[in-house]
């Protein structure tokens, strides 16, 4: 299994935080963002990781991260944790999935467990069992979200701020809707994704959304489509950090949970 993190993006929902910096060297708390994505595919036993960032911030975050093995002790995790980072360039913000497409060569013929960089999960080996247990297709993450933290307002109205999965009484994937406007669930699909190699044939055969970007919802619609979609509910807390008030949000959660995580 190879790991992609990715922290490419305008990070324009924080400005000016990120007008001379990516949006995943911000803090959350004491440490930086990327630095949570990151410790959860190492927490997973995933020791080779493709990291993407646009061309502007490049520098930056090659130089927090490196070869990721001045970070074992940072992350107080053991000297073999980690194998080889590796980088990417995004030269423009083209969606999630056109991001993981720049990872073909680096992923090879393996499996490939995907993480935005911009997602903080309060269990940091919530990808463990799914990672060991993967075997073909995909598997996504799914939080249910309150009310008050599942919508934004945006000119056109209010609309939820996540794809948002249809179940069936099973908790079964039916279906996945980008930000929809009346979401049939509250259930969230978070930014943490496994899938086989084939997701390499995917991509490219993948049509722009309207923002104009290859969207991983439908990526991940084409998985549910052949019925080789499985999914797991994350337990403990889960937010992004791409907007000022849950880029907040996120730094009080890990500020409250501060013992419990290990590095
Ligand atoms: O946070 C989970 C949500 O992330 C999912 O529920 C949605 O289905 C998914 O589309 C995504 O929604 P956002 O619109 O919030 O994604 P955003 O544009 O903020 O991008 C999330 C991360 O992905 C960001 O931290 C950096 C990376 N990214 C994003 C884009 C658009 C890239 O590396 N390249 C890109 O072109």
């Amino acid at each position: 299994m190879k790991g992609v993190l990715l922290a490419g993006g305008t990070g324009s929902r924080v400005m000016p935080l990120t007008a001379v910096t990516n949006k995943h060297l911000l803090p959350i708390f004491d440490k930086p963002m990327i630095y949570y994505p990151l410790h959860n595919l190492i927490r997973a036993g995933i020791k080779d990781i493709f990291v993407v960032t646009g061309g502007e911030h490049f520098d930056s975050v090659g130089r927090l991260l490196g070869s990721g093995k001045l970070l074992e002790d940072v992350l107080g995790i053991a000297s073999d944790s980690i194998n080889s980072i590796a980088y990417g360039v995004q030269d423009r913000a083209g969606g999630i999935a056109e991001a993981l497409g720049l990872a073909r060569e680096f992923v090879g013929d393996d499996n490939v467990t995907v993480m935005l960089g911009d997602n903080i999960y309060g269990q940091e080996d919530f990808l463990s069992r799914a990672v060991k247990n993967f075997a073909y297709g995909a598997h996504l993450f799914l939080k249910e979200v309150p009310d008050e933290n599942l919508y934004e307002e945006t000119d056109k109205g209010r609309r939820a701020k996540y794809g948002i999965a249809e179940l069936d009484k099973l908790e079964h994937v039916l279906g996945i809707e980008e930000k929809p406007v009346n979401p049939k669930t509250n259930f969230a699909v978070t930014g943490a994704y496994i899938y086989d190699n084939d997701v390499f044939n995917v991509i490219p055969n993948l049509k722009r959304s309207a923002r104009g970007e290859l969207e991983i919802t439908d990526v991940n619609n084409h998985y549910i489509e052949i019925a080789e979609a499985g999914s797991s509910v994350v337990t403990d807390f889960w937010t992004d950090a791409g907007s000022i008030e849950t880029l907040h949000r996120a730094g009080v959660l890990v500020a409250e949970k501060r013992g419990y995580f290990n590095f």
